[in-house]
């Protein structure tokens, strides 16, 4: 199959930041999907409706004039978000998740949750409300190995989450494991999962190949090879639990190529393409649209994009790095190639 066209995807976990940077990396995601679930860890973060609704605002300014590109908000969860800040949040019409970092997991999560059972009352207007908590499942307790931390936090706090809320829709975001492949695939059908495109193409060693690779550090590490396979048999599964969230990540080049470089890996630019490399090697291109364009939006409730899109088999160049405010960014596969492209498209 050399051409294949689809439903217009989604992307279920997007950063695309503030300010200048929105400009490069908006039309991006624009120019693939029709709507992208915008993660909230800002500085300071979203923490409330009324800052979501000002961040979709400078979201929808940075859209090339013609696009329809919907920003989905969500809202930062913290010690202190009020349950009556959930019925805020439906009634605004603009806010779709509330995203559960630990303190201290990942960028910009300092102000993240010290002890999840502090929230308990506003996970239950959630759950009340059918507003899904998307989880970034790693623990921070320093004496886990990094490796071992999605692991971990699936043991001691994922399987009590999961017991105290039974209706309580529950997104597992970048999921890097076969644990936690198989903890998702034998939950409740109100517990899914989103698998980006870097976490399915690279195992671990991407992160040492010849060098230290920091534009392939990203949190929740790159695994080993055998977690990545098993990614790409749940992506590829068909199975409607796993669906597509790119995370794409982007940070400045300088802040990347550093003593202490940030954590995130940018995939926007060819984010498509990317997948469909991934689901042509598993001789699996006819599960893409699925794992794309519907399985994210029937967990979430929204109906299915109307307009399709085609991706055709051609081999594209990727620029060395994208002007990113004063700076420069520099993308996944940065001065080579991937093997799909959008037709009409050329970004
Ligand atoms: C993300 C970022 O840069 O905001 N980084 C990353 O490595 N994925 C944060 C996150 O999703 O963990
Ligand atoms: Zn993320």
């Amino acid at each position: 199959m050399d051409r294949i066209t689809i439903i217009t995807p989604d992307d279920w976990h997007l950063h695309v930041r503030d300010g200048d940077a929105l400009a490069t990396v908006v039309p991006h995601s624009a120019a693939q999907f029709a709507r992208a679930i915008i993660m909230p860890n800002l500085q300071p973060p979203i923490v409330n409706t009324e800052l979501a609704q000002n961040y979709r605002d400078r979201i929808l300014a940075a859209l090339p004039g013609h696009s329809a590109f919907e920003p989905l908000m969500t809202l930062y969860l913290t010690d202190n978000t009020p349950a009556q800040e959930i019925q805020r949040a439906m009634s605004s019409g603009i806010v779709y998740a509330v995203k559960y970092y630990p303190a201290g997991a990942t960028t910009n999560s300092d102000s993240g949750v010290t002890d999840i059972h502090k929230c308990f009352d506003t996970l239950e207007a959630m759950s009340e409300a059918g507003l899904p908590l998307l989880i970034h499942g790693e623990v921070t307790d320093p004496s886990v190995d990094v490796f071992d931390r999605e692991q971990t936090f699936i043991e001691r706090e994922l399987v009590e989450l999961v017991a105290r809320f039974p209706k309580l829709k529950i997104v597992m975001e970048h999921i890097t494991t076969s644990n936690a492949v198989a903890f998702v695939r034998n939950a409740p059908a109100n517990v899914a999962a989103t698998i980006t495109a870097h976490h399915l193409l690279l195992n671990r060693n991407a992160i040492f190949q010849g060098g230290i690779r920091p534009h392939h550090y990203c949190l929740p590490v790159l695994k080993r090879e055998e977690h990545r396979r098993a990614l790409v048999t749940a992506a590829a599964s068909g199975n409607p639990k796993f669906f597509l969230g790119t995370d794409s990540a982007p940070h400045e080049r300088g802040t990347k190529e550093n003593d202490c470089g940030c954590a995130g890996v940018y995939t926007a630019h060819a984010a498509l393409a990317l997948y469909a490399e991934v689901f042509d090697a598993a001789g699996a291109l006819d599960k893409l649209e699925g794992f794309a364009c519907h399985h994210g939006a029937d967990f979430y409730g929204l109906p299915r994009n109307k307009e399709s899109i085609t991706l055709e088999r051609s081999r594209t160049p990727v620029p060395a790095s994208f002007p990113y405010g004063k700076g420069t960014l520099v993308p996944l596969r940065a001065g080579a190639s991937v093997a799909w492209r959008l037709s009409g498209n050329l970004i």
